[in-house]
Protein backbone atom coordinates (compact mmCIF):
# COMPACT_ATOMS: atom_id res chain seq x y z
CA UNK A 1 0.00 0.00 0.00
CA UNK A 2 1.09 3.44 -0.75
CA UNK A 3 2.57 5.95 1.89
CA UNK A 4 0.36 8.66 0.43
CA UNK A 5 -2.61 6.88 1.34
CA UNK A 6 -1.57 6.11 4.63
CA UNK A 7 -0.33 9.76 5.46
CA UNK A 8 -3.70 11.75 3.80
CA UNK A 9 -6.00 12.25 6.89
CA UNK A 10 -5.75 15.74 8.07
CA UNK A 11 -4.72 15.05 11.76
CA UNK A 12 -1.51 13.00 12.20
CA UNK A 13 -1.84 9.56 13.27
CA UNK A 14 0.57 9.16 16.76
CA UNK A 15 1.92 6.22 17.99
CA UNK A 16 3.61 5.88 21.55
CA UNK A 17 6.29 3.70 20.96
CA UNK A 18 7.86 1.44 23.96
CA UNK A 19 11.20 -0.80 23.45
CA UNK A 20 12.84 -2.60 26.16
CA UNK A 21 14.38 -5.91 24.27
CA UNK A 22 17.62 -5.45 26.20
CA UNK A 23 18.94 -3.14 27.71
CA UNK A 24 17.87 0.07 26.57
CA UNK A 25 14.70 2.06 28.11
CA UNK A 26 13.47 3.48 25.10
CA UNK A 27 10.02 5.54 24.75
CA UNK A 28 9.29 7.61 21.74
CA UNK A 29 6.23 9.48 20.15
CA UNK A 30 6.31 9.50 16.45
CA UNK A 31 3.49 10.77 13.93
CA UNK A 32 2.54 9.22 11.03
CA UNK A 33 5.30 6.69 11.15
CA UNK A 34 7.81 8.82 10.12
CA UNK A 35 8.14 11.53 11.96
CA UNK A 36 9.57 11.73 15.55
CA UNK A 37 8.12 14.05 18.02
CA UNK A 38 9.97 13.45 21.21
CA UNK A 39 12.07 10.55 21.98
CA UNK A 40 14.16 9.48 25.40
CA UNK A 41 16.22 6.45 26.27
CA UNK A 42 17.55 5.39 29.29
CA UNK A 43 20.68 3.83 28.69
CA UNK A 44 21.90 0.49 30.96
CA UNK A 45 26.03 0.84 29.38
CA UNK A 46 27.41 1.66 33.27
CA UNK A 47 25.34 -1.28 34.81
CA UNK A 48 26.70 -3.04 31.79
CA UNK A 49 30.18 -1.98 31.92
CA UNK A 50 30.33 -3.33 35.73
CA UNK A 51 29.51 -6.83 34.93
CA UNK A 52 30.93 -7.48 31.31
CA UNK A 53 27.65 -7.37 29.74
CA UNK A 54 23.66 -7.48 30.22
CA UNK A 55 22.69 -9.46 33.19
CA UNK A 56 18.80 -9.98 32.41
CA UNK A 57 17.55 -10.15 36.07
CA UNK A 58 19.02 -6.43 36.64
CA UNK A 59 18.44 -5.25 32.99
CA UNK A 60 14.77 -6.00 33.78
CA UNK A 61 14.82 -4.06 37.07
CA UNK A 62 16.33 -1.28 35.72
CA UNK A 63 13.49 -1.16 33.04
CA UNK A 64 11.23 -1.60 35.70
CA UNK A 65 12.56 1.90 37.53
CA UNK A 66 12.81 3.94 34.27
CA UNK A 67 9.44 3.30 32.47
CA UNK A 68 7.43 5.89 34.54
CA UNK A 69 9.96 8.42 34.44
CA UNK A 70 11.12 8.16 30.63
CA UNK A 71 7.37 8.04 29.14
CA UNK A 72 6.68 11.39 31.50
CA UNK A 73 9.51 13.09 30.11
CA UNK A 74 8.55 12.11 26.47
CA UNK A 75 4.74 13.50 27.08
CA UNK A 76 6.05 16.74 29.00
CA UNK A 77 7.86 17.35 25.64
CA UNK A 78 5.69 17.19 22.96
CA UNK A 79 2.37 18.52 25.67
CA UNK A 80 0.67 16.04 23.95
CA UNK A 81 -1.98 14.35 25.86
CA UNK A 82 -3.39 10.57 25.88
CA UNK A 83 -6.21 11.52 24.23
CA UNK A 84 -4.00 12.84 21.10
CA UNK A 85 -2.43 9.89 20.53
CA UNK A 86 -3.65 6.66 18.32
CA UNK A 87 -2.35 3.96 19.79
CA UNK A 88 0.33 2.29 21.77
CA UNK A 89 3.20 0.00 20.10
CA UNK A 90 5.49 -2.04 21.95
CA UNK A 91 8.39 -4.47 21.54
CA UNK A 92 7.09 -8.50 22.82
CA UNK A 93 9.71 -10.26 20.78
CA UNK A 94 12.49 -11.20 20.22
CA UNK A 95 14.68 -10.26 23.11
CA UNK A 96 15.29 -11.08 27.22
CA UNK A 97 11.90 -12.40 28.31
CA UNK A 98 12.58 -10.78 31.68
CA UNK A 99 13.27 -7.60 29.90
CA UNK A 100 10.02 -7.55 27.23
CA UNK A 101 7.78 -8.40 30.36
CA UNK A 102 8.36 -4.95 31.60
CA UNK A 103 7.38 -3.46 28.95
CA UNK A 104 5.17 -4.87 27.73
CA UNK A 105 2.76 -5.07 31.22
CA UNK A 106 3.91 -0.99 31.04
CA UNK A 107 2.25 -0.95 27.63
CA UNK A 108 -1.04 -2.88 28.26
CA UNK A 109 -1.70 -1.18 32.24
CA UNK A 110 -1.44 1.98 29.54
CA UNK A 111 -4.04 0.66 27.02
CA UNK A 112 -6.47 -0.24 30.08
CA UNK A 113 -6.44 2.84 31.52
CA UNK A 114 -6.83 5.22 28.74
CA UNK A 115 -8.61 2.97 25.82
CA UNK A 116 -6.04 3.14 23.04
CA UNK A 117 -5.22 -0.05 21.09
CA UNK A 118 -2.11 -2.39 22.05
CA UNK A 119 0.09 -2.63 19.00
CA UNK A 120 2.62 -5.57 19.58
CA UNK A 121 5.38 -5.09 17.59
CA UNK A 122 8.28 -7.67 16.88
CA UNK A 123 11.73 -5.93 17.28
CA UNK A 124 13.05 -6.95 14.06
CA UNK A 125 10.05 -5.40 12.29
CA UNK A 126 11.14 -2.36 14.17
CA UNK A 127 14.61 -2.30 12.93
CA UNK A 128 13.10 -2.40 9.53
CA UNK A 129 10.59 0.52 10.26
CA UNK A 130 13.79 2.53 11.21
CA UNK A 131 14.71 3.35 7.87
CA UNK A 132 10.96 4.76 7.11
CA UNK A 133 12.40 7.23 9.84
CA UNK A 134 12.85 11.05 8.23
CA UNK A 135 11.84 9.16 4.61
CA UNK A 136 9.24 9.12 2.17
CA UNK A 137 10.93 5.42 1.48
CA UNK A 138 7.97 2.53 0.47
CA UNK A 139 8.48 -1.08 0.00
CA UNK A 140 9.95 -3.43 -1.52
CA UNK A 141 13.39 -3.12 -0.51
CA UNK A 142 15.73 -5.57 0.83
CA UNK A 143 16.74 -5.10 4.35
CA UNK A 144 19.87 -5.80 6.08
CA UNK A 145 19.79 -5.67 10.24
CA UNK A 146 22.92 -6.21 12.14
CA UNK A 147 23.15 -5.60 15.52
CA UNK A 148 24.24 -7.69 18.73
CA UNK A 149 21.78 -10.69 18.39
CA UNK A 150 20.61 -10.21 14.53
CA UNK A 151 22.29 -10.78 10.88
CA UNK A 152 19.28 -10.90 8.69
CA UNK A 153 18.72 -10.12 5.00
CA UNK A 154 15.24 -9.59 4.34
CA UNK A 155 12.91 -8.70 1.36
CA UNK A 156 10.74 -6.19 2.95
CA UNK A 157 7.70 -7.09 0.30
CA UNK A 158 5.35 -4.57 1.96
CA UNK A 159 4.89 -3.50 5.09
CA UNK A 160 3.94 -6.12 7.15
CA UNK A 161 5.51 -9.12 4.83
CA UNK A 162 8.97 -10.16 5.38
CA UNK A 163 10.52 -12.56 3.48
CA UNK A 164 14.24 -13.66 5.65
CA UNK A 165 16.62 -14.81 2.72
CA UNK A 166 19.77 -14.90 5.08
CA UNK A 167 19.82 -15.60 8.69
CA UNK A 168 22.46 -16.11 10.87
CA UNK A 169 23.23 -19.97 12.00
CA UNK A 170 25.19 -19.17 14.96
CA UNK A 171 26.30 -16.14 16.14
CA UNK A 172 25.57 -12.85 15.26
CA UNK A 173 28.09 -10.42 13.70
CA UNK A 174 27.67 -7.83 17.02
CA UNK A 175 27.75 -10.37 19.01
CA UNK A 176 31.42 -12.02 17.73
CA UNK A 177 32.92 -8.52 17.44
CA UNK A 178 31.68 -8.09 21.15
CA UNK A 179 33.29 -11.25 22.32
CA UNK A 180 36.90 -10.21 20.81
CA UNK A 181 36.57 -7.15 22.07
CA UNK A 182 36.20 -8.44 25.14
CA UNK A 183 39.18 -11.07 25.09
CA UNK A 184 41.10 -7.88 23.77
CA UNK A 185 40.30 -5.96 26.61
CA UNK A 186 38.24 -2.87 24.63
CA UNK A 187 35.16 -2.98 27.01
CA UNK A 188 31.68 -3.94 26.40
CA UNK A 189 29.95 -3.58 24.00
CA UNK A 190 33.61 -3.48 21.55
CA UNK A 191 31.81 -3.87 18.50
CA UNK A 192 32.84 0.13 17.88
CA UNK A 193 36.71 0.03 19.52
CA UNK A 194 37.39 -2.63 16.45
CA UNK A 195 36.15 -0.67 14.21
CA UNK A 196 38.23 2.05 14.93
CA UNK A 197 41.52 0.08 15.08
CA UNK A 198 40.25 -1.92 11.54
CA UNK A 199 40.33 1.47 9.58
CA UNK A 200 43.89 1.58 10.85
CA UNK A 201 44.97 -1.73 9.57
CA UNK A 202 45.44 -4.27 6.59
CA UNK A 203 42.28 -6.08 6.39
CA UNK A 204 45.07 -8.79 4.44
CA UNK A 205 47.35 -9.08 6.88
CA UNK A 206 45.56 -12.13 8.54
CA UNK A 207 43.55 -14.73 6.58
CA UNK A 208 40.43 -15.82 8.84
CA UNK A 209 38.44 -17.93 7.73
CA UNK A 210 34.81 -17.27 5.88
CA UNK A 211 32.15 -19.91 6.10
CA UNK A 212 30.56 -20.57 2.71
CA UNK A 213 27.26 -22.07 3.10
CA UNK A 214 25.17 -23.27 0.61
CA UNK A 215 21.96 -22.32 2.48
CA UNK A 216 22.70 -18.60 2.19
CA UNK A 217 22.80 -18.51 5.85
CA UNK A 218 25.40 -16.94 8.07
CA UNK A 219 27.86 -18.68 10.21
CA UNK A 220 30.53 -16.40 12.23
CA UNK A 221 31.21 -18.80 15.71
CA UNK A 222 34.39 -20.53 13.24
CA UNK A 223 35.66 -16.91 12.80
CA UNK A 224 35.47 -16.46 16.17
CA UNK A 225 37.10 -19.45 17.40
CA UNK A 226 40.00 -19.11 14.90
CA UNK A 227 40.29 -15.41 16.05
CA UNK A 228 40.50 -16.58 19.59
CA UNK A 229 42.98 -19.14 18.95
CA UNK A 230 45.46 -16.71 16.99
CA UNK A 231 44.80 -14.59 20.29
CA UNK A 232 46.07 -17.70 22.17
CA UNK A 233 48.83 -18.50 19.89
CA UNK A 234 50.48 -15.06 19.13
CA UNK A 235 51.65 -12.03 21.21
CA UNK A 236 50.55 -8.63 20.15
CA UNK A 237 53.31 -6.93 22.07
CA UNK A 238 53.15 -3.91 23.72
CA UNK A 239 53.25 -0.07 22.63
CA UNK A 240 53.59 1.19 19.17
CA UNK A 241 53.95 -2.35 18.10
CA UNK A 242 51.00 -3.67 20.03
CA UNK A 243 48.95 -0.77 18.23
CA UNK A 244 50.02 -1.67 14.28
CA UNK A 245 49.53 -5.14 15.48
CA UNK A 246 45.89 -5.18 16.90
CA UNK A 247 44.58 -2.52 13.76
CA UNK A 248 46.31 -5.70 11.31
CA UNK A 249 44.06 -7.97 13.94
CA UNK A 250 40.69 -5.96 14.06
CA UNK A 251 40.80 -4.53 10.06
CA UNK A 252 41.49 -8.31 8.89
CA UNK A 253 38.57 -9.65 11.55
CA UNK A 254 36.39 -7.05 10.46
CA UNK A 255 36.91 -8.45 6.58
CA UNK A 256 36.10 -11.39 7.26
CA UNK A 257 32.51 -10.62 9.10
CA UNK A 258 31.63 -8.36 6.19
CA UNK A 259 32.67 -9.89 3.60
CA UNK A 260 30.01 -12.71 3.91
CA UNK A 261 27.20 -10.14 4.25
CA UNK A 262 28.23 -8.00 1.16
CA UNK A 263 28.12 -11.53 -0.76
CA UNK A 264 24.51 -11.94 -0.08
CA UNK A 265 23.50 -8.81 -0.45
CA UNK A 266 24.78 -8.98 -3.83
CA UNK A 267 23.44 -12.29 -4.80
CA UNK A 268 20.40 -10.86 -2.98
CA UNK A 269 19.69 -7.95 -4.91
CA UNK A 270 20.69 -9.75 -8.15
CA UNK A 271 17.92 -12.53 -7.24
CA UNK A 272 15.16 -9.98 -6.41
CA UNK A 273 15.89 -7.19 -8.50
CA UNK A 274 15.05 -4.79 -5.53
CA UNK A 275 16.56 -1.44 -6.61
CA UNK A 276 17.07 -0.15 -2.90
CA UNK A 277 18.73 -1.58 0.34
CA UNK A 278 18.14 -0.08 3.78
CA UNK A 279 20.58 -1.11 6.64
CA UNK A 280 20.02 -0.86 10.23
CA UNK A 281 20.93 -2.31 13.73
CA UNK A 282 23.83 -1.52 15.77
CA UNK A 283 26.69 -2.94 13.80
CA UNK A 284 25.64 -0.67 11.04
CA UNK A 285 27.44 2.35 12.80
CA UNK A 286 31.02 0.31 11.59
CA UNK A 287 32.80 2.71 9.12
CA UNK A 288 33.77 -0.25 7.69
CA UNK A 289 30.90 -2.04 7.11
CA UNK A 290 29.97 1.41 5.73
CA UNK A 291 32.59 1.75 3.13
CA UNK A 292 31.92 -1.71 1.83
CA UNK A 293 28.44 -1.02 1.18
CA UNK A 294 29.08 2.37 -0.86
CA UNK A 295 30.86 0.24 -3.24
CA UNK A 296 28.26 -2.32 -3.05
CA UNK A 297 25.81 0.70 -3.84
CA UNK A 298 28.15 2.03 -6.91
CA UNK A 299 28.53 -1.15 -8.36
CA UNK A 300 25.45 -2.29 -8.37
CA UNK A 301 23.67 1.15 -8.60
CA UNK A 302 21.05 0.98 -5.69
CA UNK A 303 19.66 3.32 -3.33
CA UNK A 304 21.68 3.04 -0.19
CA UNK A 305 19.56 4.13 3.19
CA UNK A 306 20.89 4.17 6.84
CA UNK A 307 19.25 5.76 9.14
CA UNK A 308 20.33 8.07 11.41
CA UNK A 309 22.54 6.64 14.29
CA UNK A 310 20.30 6.65 16.74
CA UNK A 311 17.23 5.26 15.10
CA UNK A 312 20.11 2.48 14.00
CA UNK A 313 20.85 1.10 17.93
CA UNK A 314 17.93 -0.47 19.84
CA UNK A 315 15.12 2.43 20.04
CA UNK A 316 11.28 3.14 20.45
CA UNK A 317 10.92 5.32 17.70
CA UNK A 318 11.17 2.22 14.70
CA UNK A 319 8.49 0.43 17.13
CA UNK A 320 6.45 3.57 16.80
CA UNK A 321 7.16 3.72 13.26
CA UNK A 322 6.41 0.00 12.60
CA UNK A 323 3.26 0.21 15.15
CA UNK A 324 1.74 3.07 12.92
CA UNK A 325 1.34 0.66 9.48
CA UNK A 326 0.40 -1.96 11.55
CA UNK A 327 -2.35 -0.10 13.21
CA UNK A 328 -3.46 1.42 9.62
CA UNK A 329 -3.24 -1.95 8.05
CA UNK A 330 -5.17 -3.27 10.84
CA UNK A 331 -2.17 -5.99 11.70
CA UNK A 332 -0.48 -6.96 14.80
CA UNK A 333 -3.48 -4.86 17.00
CA UNK A 334 -4.14 -7.24 20.07
CA UNK A 335 -6.56 -7.97 23.10
CA UNK A 336 -4.53 -7.29 26.46
CA UNK A 337 -3.64 -11.13 26.12
CA UNK A 338 -0.53 -10.98 24.03
CA UNK A 339 2.15 -12.33 25.69
CA UNK A 340 5.91 -12.01 25.66
CA UNK A 341 8.12 -14.63 23.86
CA UNK A 342 12.18 -14.64 23.72
CA UNK A 343 13.05 -16.04 20.10
CA UNK A 344 10.31 -15.58 17.44
CA UNK A 345 11.03 -14.53 14.10
CA UNK A 346 10.14 -12.20 11.67
O1 LIG B 1 21.16 -2.73 17.70
P1 LIG B 1 22.00 -2.72 18.92
O2 LIG B 1 22.15 -1.42 19.67
O3 LIG B 1 21.48 -3.74 19.99
C1 LIG B 1 21.06 -5.02 19.68
O4 LIG B 1 21.94 -5.90 19.67
O5 LIG B 1 19.84 -5.20 19.44
O6 LIG B 1 23.45 -3.29 18.48
C2 LIG B 1 24.53 -3.42 19.37
C3 LIG B 1 25.70 -3.97 18.60
C4 LIG B 1 26.84 -4.37 19.52
O7 LIG B 1 27.28 -5.66 19.13
C5 LIG B 1 27.91 -3.32 19.25
O8 LIG B 1 29.23 -3.78 19.45
C6 LIG B 1 27.65 -2.99 17.80
O9 LIG B 1 26.23 -2.97 17.71
N1 LIG B 1 28.21 -1.70 17.39
C7 LIG B 1 29.18 -1.55 16.45
C8 LIG B 1 29.47 -0.18 16.36
N2 LIG B 1 28.67 0.47 17.26
C9 LIG B 1 27.90 -0.48 17.87
N3 LIG B 1 29.79 -2.47 15.69
C10 LIG B 1 30.73 -2.02 14.82
N4 LIG B 1 31.06 -0.72 14.69
C11 LIG B 1 30.46 0.22 15.42
N5 LIG B 1 30.83 1.50 15.25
Amino acid sequence: MATKALTNNKQPTMILGIETSCDDTAVAIVADGRRVLAEHIASQDELNRLYGGVVPELASRRHLEMLVPVTEKVLRETDLSWSDLSGVAVTYSPGLAGALLTGLSFAKSLTLATGLPLIGVNHLAGHIAANYIDTDLEPPFLALVVSGGNSQIVRVKDYLDFDIRADTRDDAAGEVLDKIARELGLGFPGGAAIDAYALKGDPTALDFPRARLDTGEFSFSGLKTAALQWLRRNDLGTGELRERRLADFCASYMQAVVDPLIDNLRAELGASGYGTLGVSGGVSASRFLRRELQILAETTEIELHIPAMRYCTDNAAMIAAQGYFQLKLGSGVYPGDLDAVANLTL
